[in-house]
């Protein structure tokens, strides 16, 4: 077979958090993704060679595909390194997994060279060091879905596990942007150390209910389900009109609205592509009476993560 010297990924865009999953759940969008092209060198390490569509460091220690694939280089042994080239499509700060699909497509990518690649688990672990340069935080409910596609529940830290859920068929997601933008860090940093025991059982209720929801195909249970007891009182304030944007969504016939991760972007889950667009129309109505610039986008919940695009 010949010998693999380059390969372009793509690296979806993810909703994180889902509402009722802060840190532990999150799902993969169809379409909506960055690039990536791997080359293999003789030179050993990562180096980044060239970044469209954002401004990044080019630096690896501050370059979150760079720390993640210094990570996975630092558990491997290999005689040879990788340029990167990054071709960013998911705005930054947007809150659709912007960093954990730089951070996860690199990976992916580097795991297409090995003869022993990585697992889906690992391949997070390390796709994680990355998030954590952009975050703070090393929370996997980007990355992970990122790597597996459709929905992924972590149901554990330390040691890290990922449990890969169901994904109905009809469910579909709108997801509006209004064009600012918010750090995940700072919006971390809104967030109380402690919660009530009130909001604890209500937030278990409603995750347990999500999970029965997607593997019982039941539409109804999944937007009952998909609400925030413990985040989004805390953050809603970062986003304008959020209450509005909610009410019109819910009554637009969407089955949950919420941030998707750290805002500013929101979701909508709806049973069917038809209501998803209705969602949509109304939303963008609404930003655009408020003179706010939005990108919108409906999505299937894509149940394929980082592709392979090209091998050469
Ligand atoms: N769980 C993370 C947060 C996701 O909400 O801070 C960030 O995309």
């Amino acid at each position: 077979m010949k010998e693999l010297k380059q390969v372009r990924v793509f690296s979806p865009a993810t909703v994180a958090n889902v509402n009722c999953g802060f840190d532990v759940l999150g799902f993969a969008l169809h379409g909506l993704g960055d690039e990536m092209v791997l080359r293999k060198v003789a030179q050993k390490g990562i180096k980044i060679t060239s970044v469209t569509g954002a401004e990044l460091p080019m630096e690896t220690s501050q370059n979150v595909s760079g720390v993640a694939g210094e990570a996975m280089l630092n558990a491997l042994n290999l005689d040879y390194g990788f340029e990167i080239e990054i071709h960013k499509k998911i705005r930054l700060g947007s809150g659709v997994g912007s960093s954990a699909a730089s951070a996860a497509g690199v990976v992916f990518g580097i795991n297409q060279f090995l003869k022993k690649p990585f697992s889906n688990l690992e391949l997070t672990r390390f796709g994680m060091k990355g998030e954590a340069v952009a975050s703070g935080n090393e929370h996997a409910d980007n990355v992970a879905p990122c790597i597996y596609g459709g929905f992924t529940l972590i149901t554990g830290y330390d040691p890290l596990k990922i449990v890969a859920l169901p994904v109905p068929r009809d469910l579909f997601v709108t997801i509006i942007h209004p064009h600012i933008s918010i750090k995940t860090r700072e919006a971390r940093e809104l967030l109380p150390q402690q919660v009530s025991m009130q909001a604890a059982i209500q937030q278990s209720g409603n995750l347990a209910g999500l999970v029965a929801g997607l593997y019982e195909n039941d539409y109804e249970l999944i937007g009952t389900s998909t609400q925030d007891a413990l985040v989004e009182g805390h953050r809603k304030a970062l986003i304008p009109h959020f209450d509005e944007l909610k009410a019109t969504a819910l009554k637009a016939g969407g089955l949950a609205f919420g941030i998707s991760g750290s805002g500013p972007s929101m979701f909508t889950l709806t049973e069917g592509i038809e209501t998803a667009r209705n969602v949509e129309k109304k939303l963008v109505k609404v930003l655009a009476k408020h003179k706010l610039q939005t990108d919108s986008y409906v999505s299937s919940i894509s149940t394929s993560g980082n592709q392979v695009l090209e091998r050469n």
